[in-house]
């Protein structure tokens, strides 16, 4: 049954269009960055935007001009700086947040905290005065710290919704689909490998045994293959030798996780994404793990599901990193009162 509709999730999810048209403000927050570029190019292609709003501190009104020229129909408008930031958000529906600074060799994700924690709460701050029911879908790292930043800075606005709230782990299921696809000669836009736990090292726990169409793998290349996944954002930062981190691969896996989260927001069923949200499904009050999307976000968590040994040994492995991460997030917010007065 989860393999059938996973299946169908996986063709919507990639298709990355939709015959309907609606009327949805979405709103990128960090669009002139490394990320926020192509993400805007990919969402301003998507015809269920009708009105595509890019902010940036810097070069927005640049970024918009160039991609209002474009010959699809999402309305393009760019604003710059903090005090365009409400005008930017107001009417939202969908606000994606690749805001921040990237690593650097040898950073792990959660270095990025003293820079970008303040820059997420500054945000979610705006999202929550302007936009109060907005889908937030987060990118910006340490995702594992500040989807709970985030959500404390909702929740002491009132406004907090669980189901609206996404830490997006896409990039994750692009990744473990892509290598499978190496391994085995499969096409990888017909691999679909659900990936749960959070959105940094070993707290990226690929579900290879629910991997549709199933696979088999020795040990050794299953825990290869676990490695690779769970570091691939290493090896982009590696590979960049120091100017920055994965963008266009994100850029790819944030446009369609908010698509898919458009398909659903437009009656579409059968959605399934994988995303790090709030969750009582395991000993983590944050959790990715495969979601029913629908009108109104988060239909149906779908749960961990059955796991083979080695997935059940890594994720009681990664409880205490991640545990730690959600607590640092949700620490930040407890002193920074003055953010919501
Ligand atoms: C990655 O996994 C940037 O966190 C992002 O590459």
């Amino acid at each position: 049954m989860f393999s059938r509709i996973a299946r169908s999730a996986v063709s919507i999810a990639r298709s990355f269009c939709s015959s309907s048209q609606s009327n949805t403000k979405v709103t990128v927050l960090g669009a002139s960055g490394g990320i926020g570029q192509p993400l805007s190019l990919l969402l301003k292609k998507s015809p269920l935007v009708s009105q595509l709003s890019l902010y940036d501190v810097v070069h927005t009104l640049g970024v918009a001009a160039d991609l209002s020229h474009i010959e699809t129909r999402a309305q393009v408008t760019g604003y710059v700086g903090p005090e365009q930031l409400p005008q930017a958000l107001k009417g939202s529906e969908v606000v994606v947040i690749p805001a921040g600074v990237p690593r650097k060799p040898g950073m792990t994700r959660d270095d990025l905290f003293g820079t970008n924690a303040s820059i997420v709460a500054t945000l979610a701050d705006a999202c929550a005065r302007n936009c109060p029911e907005a889908m937030i879908c987060l990118i910006t790292n340490p995702v594992n710290s500040t989807v709970p930043i985030a959500s404390e800075i909702l929740r002491k606005h009132g406004v907090y919704n669980p189901k609206r709230v996404f830490g997006v782990t896409t990039l994750d299921i692009v990744r473990a689909n892509t290598f499978v696809a190496e391994l085995t000669g499969l096409n990888p836009a017909h691999v679909n490998v659900p990936v749960v736990g959070g959105h940094a090292g070993k707290t990226i726990i690929p579900v290879l045994s629910r991997c549709t169409p199933k696979v088999e793998f020795s040990v050794d290349t299953l825990t290869n293959l676990t490695r690779r996944i769970q570091d691939a954002g290493t090896e982009v930062v590696k590979a960049k030798a120091g100017a920055g981190s994965a963008t266009l691969s994100m850029a790819y896996a944030g446009a369609r996780f908010a698509v898919s989260l458009l398909d659903a927001m437009n009656g579409k069923e059968g959605v399934i994404e994988c995303a790090f949200v709030r969750s009582e499904e395991g000993e983590c009050t944050y959790f990715s793990t495969p979601l029913l999307l629908g009108r109104h976000g988060v239909e149906r968590n779908l749960g961990l599901g059955k796991l083979s040994a080695l997935e059940t040994k890594l994720v009681a492995e990664a409880l205490d990193e991640l545990k730690a991460s959600i607590k640092k997030g949700e620490g930040l917010c407890e002193c920074a009162n003055t953010l919501t007065k």
